[in-house]
């Protein structure tokens, strides 16, 4: 599922959106199937004039469509419960250099507290990565 967010640029606010979640019955992994829905919607967002797609993930999945981390490219993360390795952002054409700035979730991310990680999950995140606060 892709959800509409604002991007809180310093120019204006900016309408991204953000991939979540995304889920593969268990008996029909590693078959292709989440490669094809994370490729399909990139391809959709593109034509629609999205400049860009945030999500929490492992890097290791997601690496491979092209995601990068955000902090590093000027993206402030909604919550400090999202480690920041975890938070990770494809630009796409339409994006251009001032869209930077804090990603803010829409309510219904916080109504559902679907946002980021908790307690030794959390610690167990960020340890496994290299990427500071
Ligand atoms: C992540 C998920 C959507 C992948 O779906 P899928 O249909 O199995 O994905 P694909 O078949 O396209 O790709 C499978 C590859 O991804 C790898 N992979 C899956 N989850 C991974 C993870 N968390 N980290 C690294 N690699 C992962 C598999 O090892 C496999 O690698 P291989 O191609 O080298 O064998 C699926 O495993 C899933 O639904 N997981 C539970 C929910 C979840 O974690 N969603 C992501 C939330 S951010």
């Amino acid at each position: 599922m892709c959800t509409p967010a604002i991007l809180d640029a310093p120019r204006e606010q900016v309408t991204v959106e953000v991939l979540s979640p995304l889920g593969v019955l268990p008996d029909r992994q590693r078959r292709g199937i989440g490669s094809a829905l994370v490729r399909r919607a990139v391809e959709l967002l593109a034509e629609r004039g999205v400049p860009a797609l945030f999500l929490e993930g492992d890097p290791a999945y997601y690496g491979r469509f092209g995601f990068q981390a955000g902090g590093p490219l000027g993206y402030r993360r909604p919550s400090l419960r999202i480690p920041p390795a975890g938070f990770q952002v494809l630009q796409l054409p339409a994006h251009q250099p001032w869209m930077t700035g804090t990603l803010v979730y829409p309510p219904v991310f916080w109504e559902h507290d679907l946002v980021g990680l908790r307690g030794e999950r959390l610690a167990a995140a960020i340890s496994a990565t290299a990427l500071p606060e």
